[in-house]
């Protein structure tokens, strides 16, 4: 199989990526990022039913016609497929396919073990069967667990993840620490604290209870609503992305990708209500299994290695989220 700016005769003088996972919320982002920027991008997707197939060919639409893209359904967890179809030349491995979600991973840990471990394992083994001098991957700031040292800092090597999902995060991590050391492979991964913005995941509170509140149903409020989470803007995590691409200095690192400010529960869902305009009705329940009392980034060191400045106005970033939704809906509702 060759990829489109092969088949048009085009020549390869531009970088070349591998994106997984580029169907879905961050993916979709980061691929848009890099055709915009002159890279040739091919990424891989399965179209995982986590959430609707219709979505994520929603998130590529803008992007489909554009040549120096090739999209690829292959799964990540069928390694004699990856090589049949998708070995090539790559500058960058950009792995972010993956089940995500705390919850279900405890409904359903041998899934994730299956996805994120050995599908994460798969892509090292073809990073080096092609070739591939870096891996970044989305690593997340799940792995800290219930570290009471805020803010969380990749100096702290106290993880204590508690749910099966964290676990196999910090599985990968460790595994490209492997492939850094035995095959010089770079490998940079980044912990992500809450990414939202548009096209954020249907399963994430944001998103949950944007669609709960347009629709007048009662919103869980797990806990006393004073948890507090470190909410990133998904273009700033696209540059984070971008910049651990270009990373050059050490063979393995571990960076955090945050905000460094916390949003209580509380605010969030009145930021919610200010943004779409209509009034929340809660739902008191008890804490969650898996759920961590709050997330909060150090985000030194990706100040100083990535140039990474968070700056998106909490308040803004969900009114573009807002915005999206509705127009999202719009065109939804006039394809069906
Ligand atoms: N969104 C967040 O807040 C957040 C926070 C921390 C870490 N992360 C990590 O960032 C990455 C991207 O997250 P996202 O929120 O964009 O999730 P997403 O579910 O929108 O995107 C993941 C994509 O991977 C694909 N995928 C799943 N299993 C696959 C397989 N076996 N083979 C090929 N593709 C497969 C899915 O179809 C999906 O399009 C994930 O690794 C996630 O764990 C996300």
């Amino acid at each position: 199989m060759f990829a489109k700016w092969e088949k048009l005769g085009e020549t390869i003088l531009m970088n070349s990526v591998l994106v997984t996972g580029g169907a879905g919320f961050i993916g979709s982002h980061l691929v848009g990022h890099l055709l915009e920027t002159g890279w040739n991008v091919t990424t891989i997707d399965n179209f995982d039913p986590f959430y609707a197939r219709e979505d994520k060919l929603l998130n590529l639409s803008g992007y489909r016609a554009r040549r120096n893209l090739r999209v690829l359904e292959l799964d990540v967890r069928n390694y004699p497929e990856l090589i049949a179809h998708a070995a090539g030349r790559y500058d960058v491995i950009v792995h972010l396919a993956a089940k995500a979600g705390v919850r279900p991973s405890i409904a359903d840990p041998g899934d994730y073990v299956e996805t994120n471990v050995n599908g994460t394992q798969n892509m090292l083994s073809f990073a080096r069967h092609c070739g591939a001098p870096q891996f970044v991957f989305a690593s997340s700031s799940s792995v800290y667990g219930v570290n009471p040292r805020v803010p969380w800092s990749e100096n702290d090597h106290v993880l204590m993840p508690i749910s099966p999902y964290a676990a196999t995060k910090v599985s990968g991590e460790l595994l490209g620490h492997v492939y850094a050391q035995l095959f010089g492979i770079r490998f940079i991964a980044l912990r992500f604290f809450t990414v939202y913005g548009p096209r954020q995941r249907p399963d994430l509170a944001i998103h949950r209870f944007a669609r709960m509140m347009t629709q007048g149903l009662p919103i869980p409020v797990f806990g006393d609503g004073s948890t507090r989470r470190d909410y990133t803007y998904v273009e700033e995590v696209v540059q984070g992305i971008a910049a651990a691409m270009k990373y050059d200095r050490t063979l393995f690192e571990i960076i955090n990708l945050g905000s460094h400010r916390t949003v209580a529960l509380t605010e969030l869902i009145e930021t919610i209500e200010d943004a779409l305009g209509v009034k929340a009705v809660l739902r008191h329940e008890p804490e969650q299994p898996g759920d961590v009392p709050q997330t909060y980034a150090d985000v030194t060191k990706a100040r100083a290695l990535l140039g990474f400045e968070p700056r998106m106005p909490f308040p803004t970033g969900i009114e573009n989220f807002a915005r999206w939704l509705r127009e999202r809906d719009s065109l939804m509702a006039k394809v069906a």
